[in-house]
């Protein structure tokens, strides 16, 4: 994980199942972020989980976070709806970038689904400063930022699709796509993976290249998945086998070696060991190119050898 640095919470605002919250710096200035970025927030206990900034990156006196109190929560959202308050002091990570905006002045397409909104709404306020032209299409059954966005100097660059209102019908990315100028144009979506691979197959049948299609990482990988491989935990002395369906931490939580995790996802970076022998397929965003060579993240990594050592 990268450095933690504490901040305080301000203004606090219910939109539905949605907190939108601000967080101040305790001293000093919060570090420049950049569109697209997300922070790991502490919420104690060796939770740690990671949202999308969603306020404007021009704005330096604090960073905005939307959290989706999730019916299915392992614990990150509910303990962020439980204690968030005016004036909580938390600590979070500095701001990391996976999902950013390309350098150029091409028209961007942003398509966000529910919560996946949030960063492409940080997308719009950098575009627009920036002078570039764009439209955001926001898909929801319940779309709680659509007031948000209303009161933003884009708002006539903003569709909302509200799919909570009697005789509403699927989104279709295609209608939005066909016709973009697909050489000049980026597409950037966040949401549900299958509103996310609607879009990217939208996109490609609209002439877009894979190099102009940008989707959140987060989860973008699937976990498990190929065949079967082996996992020897070095320094433990453990050898298991791993699944197709089960992923590395999990057959070796089988075997009695319990890895420490966070995110699962491949983001935070708490589950990566030094990998002594074989050929990792890794699947994290985690590491850099340099670090894959000697480094694996177990939440998420397959291997492309029958056999993993990992310095555990
Ligand atoms: Fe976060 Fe594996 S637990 S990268």
């Amino acid at each position: 994980m990268t450095e933690t640095m504490q901040v305080r919470v301000g203004a606090v605002e219910h939109l539905g199942r949605v907190l939108a919250f601000d967080l101040e710096p305790v001293e000093g200035v919060l570090p420049q972020w950049q569109a697209g970025a997300h922070v790991d927030l502490l919420l104690g206990d060796g939770l740690i989980r990671q949202y999308s900034l969603c306020g404007d990156p021009a704005n330096r006196s604090c960073y905005r976070l939307a959290v989706l109190l999730d019916e299915a929560s392992r614990g990150g959202s509910r303990a962020v709806h439980e204690t968030v308050r005016p004036g909580a002091l938390l600590q979070i990570g500095a701001p990391r970038n996976l999902f950013p905006l390309k350098a150029t002045d091409d028209y961007s397409v942003l398509i966000g689904g529910g919560i996946g909104v949030t960063p492409l709404i940080a997308m719009a306020h950098e575009l627009w400063d920036r002078g570039a032209t764009f439209a955001l299409h926001y898909v929801a059954r319940d779309p709680v930022f659509a007031e948000v966005l209303r009161n933003t100097p884009f708002a006539q660059n903003v569709t909302v699709y509200d799919r909570g209102v009697a005789g509403s019908v699927r989104f279709d990315p295609a209608p939005v796509l066909r016709g973009q100028d697909a050489g000049g144009t980026h597409v950037y979506t966040c949401g549900p993976i299958a509103l996310m691979d609607a879009v990217a197959e939208a996109a490609v049948a609209a002439g877009f290249e894979e190099g102009r299609i940008h989707r959140e990482a987060f989860s973008a990988l699937p976990i498990a998945g190929g065949s079967g491989f082996e996992v020897v935990a070095a320094r433990c002395g453990v050898r298991v086998q791993v699944s197709p369906e089960e992923s590395i931490t999990a057959a070796l939580a089988r075997a009695g070696v319990k890895v420490q995790v966070s995110c699962e996802q491949g983001i935070c970076g708490t589950c990566v060991v030094d990998l002594i022998e074989g050929e990792a397929d890794h699947r994290d965003e985690y590491l850099t190119e340099d670090e894959r060579g000697e480094q694996i993240a177990l939440c998420c990594s397959r291997a492309r050898s029958s056999l993993l050592v990992v310095d555990l």
